[in-house]
Parts: C-alpha cells; sequence; structure tokens
C-alpha cells in the first residue's frame, strides 16, 4: 500500500479554482499546488486570479495561470475552460468556491432581480463549471474529482436575510449528489464542504453591524476561523 505522500501526490494533474481569487478558493488553490497539481486559478476579477496564480508560481507551483471570467455566464464559462484545456492539456480536478456577496432582504419583498443574480452566481455558476469539467473528463477516461463548496446556510436558516444564497446552498448540496451518482461511472467523485463562517473581505466589512452577523448561536465555538488556519476543534 502507498504511504500517505504518496496517495495525495497530484504531480501530472490539472486543477481548476472557481472564484479562486477569494479566502478560501485561495487556500485550495494553494494546497492543490503544493500537492504537485497545476492549477488554473479562475475568478470574476481577473486582478485576484492572476495575483493568485503568480503567489502559487512562486512558492514553487508546477504551473500556475490566471483566467478572469464571469462564471454565471455559459460563454464564458466554455471560454475559460478552452483557454484552461489548451494551456495544460487535461482536467482533472475541478473546485468550485465562488461566492458573490450576500444581499439581504426578507423573502416577502426579495427583489426578482436580485434573486435571479444570487443564484445564477451562487448555484447555476456551479452547475456550468461541473458541465464543463465533465464533459472534458468522461471522454479523457481518467476519471477526476469535483469539489463544491456549499454552507451550513444551505441546510439551517442563519436568520440573516440571506434568503437566494441560502437557497442557492441549499441547490449546490442536491447538485453535487445528483452529479456524484451521474457521473460515478466514469470514476468522477463529486463532494461537498459546508464551511461554517470563515473571514473573508466581504464578512469583515460586516462584523461591525450586529443585525448582519447575528446569530453566534449556529457557529459551534461562536466566532468566526480564519481561512488556512488549524481547525479550533484540534487545537484543543
Ligand atoms: N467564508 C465563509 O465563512 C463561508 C461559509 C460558508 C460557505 N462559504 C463558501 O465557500 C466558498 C468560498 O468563500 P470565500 O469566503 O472564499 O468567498 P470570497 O468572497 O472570499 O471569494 C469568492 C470569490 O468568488 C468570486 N466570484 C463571485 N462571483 C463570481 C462569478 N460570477 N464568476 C467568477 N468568480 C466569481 C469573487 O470575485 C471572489 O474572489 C463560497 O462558495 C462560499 O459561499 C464560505
Amino acid at each position: 500500500m502507498p504511504g500517505l505522500p504518496a496517495l495525495f501526490d497530484l504531480s501530472g494533474r490539472v486543477a481548476v479554482v472557481t472564484g479562486g481569487g477569494g479566502a478560501l478558493g485561495r487556500v485550495a488553490a494553494g494546497a492543490l499546488a503544493e500537492a504537485g497539481a497545476s492549477v488554473a486559478v479562475v475568478d470574476l476579477s481577473e486582478a485576484a486570479a492572476a495575483k493568485v496564480a503568480a503567489g502559487l508560481t512562486e512558492a514553487g507551483a508546477a504551473a500556475a495561470i490566471g483566467v478572469g471570467a464571469d462564471l454565471s455566464s455559459e460563454e464564458a464559462v466554455e471560454g475559460a475552460f478552452a483557454a484552461i484545456e489548451a494551456a495544460f492539456g487535461r482536467i482533472d480536478i475541478l473546485v468550485n468556491a465562488i461566492s458573490a456577496a450576500i444581499d439581504r432582504h426578507g423573502p416577502e419583498e426579495f427583489p426578482l432581480q436580485t434573486w435571479d443574480a444570487m443564484l445564477a452566481s451562487n448555484l447555476t455558476s456551479y452547475f456550468l463549471c461541473s458541465r464543463a469539467a465533465a464533459q472534458r473528463m468522461i471522454p479523457a477516461g481518467r476519471g477526476g474529482s469535483i469539489v463544491n463548496f456549499g454552507s451550513i446556510a444551505g441546510s439551517n436558516v442563519l436568520g440573516r436575510g440571506g434568503l437566494a444564497y441560502g437557497v442557492a446552498k441549499g441547490g449546490v448540496a442536491q447538485l453535487t449528489k445528483e452529479t456524484a451518482y451521474a457521473w460515478a461511472p466514469h470514476g468522477i467523485r463529486v463532494n461537498a464542504v459546508l464551511p461554517c463562517q470563515f473571514v473573508n473581505d466581504w464578512w469583515r466589512g460586516n462584523l461591525a453591524d450586529p443585525a448582519s452577523t447575528r446569530p453566534p448561536g449556529p457557529l459551534p465555538r461562536a466566532r468566526s476561523a480564519r481561512p488556512g488556519s488549524t481547525p479550533p476543534s484540534s487545537r484543543r
């Protein structure tokens, strides 16, 4: 049986991290590069994607590129995946880690335009990128792995007015199960992680507003974690 380092060795594999310019996507991209994968960092902010990719290259990644794209658009997703395939020749791993800033309204007054935009960014993008990845993984016949960032907001009511975000994350959970079932025969594993509360730029801006951070109850340690930090429970 191979040792643990060999089991986690991703040399020769190509990983795509969407939302890779963000707090958690950046950490995922770094971990994949550290394990030996070539990494494509994709983000709405081309500058953020390029900065993360440059950091990975500087830290000794096999290869890294930054791609700017609005992944809620079918055309942009196709363009980004075609560019990544052209650069690296294959795609083995997809991490979906997009998040659009949460717009808060009560359900009875939630604007349709906001609803549509939130679902497009936080759910449709996951579908489009998963589909684009599977369309390449299946014919290649090497299997693959897709990891979707869901949220506890997709299975719990946090009481913060984030209706469309929570509904989108509930959709991410079901998308994960549907695609895991459909693509298992092709050796493609699809899993989701459901983070609790991590500090990112958007959340940092919220900390001053008690209405948007309430309630601390659902957070097991009643405080936010920091991306890349050791989980609190393992520090006991
Ligand atoms: N931070 C948390 O506490 C937390 C908790 C639960 C779940 N999550 C989930 O984890 C994932 C990562 O969260 P994060 O904290 O790193 O978020 P973040 O806001 O730091 O980063 C999200 C990134 O997604 C990008 N993005 C937004 N819309 C896009 C689009 N249409 N096309 C391409 N890129 C787009 C943004 O530019 C940003 O860089 C998200 O799916 C989020 O919903 C985060």
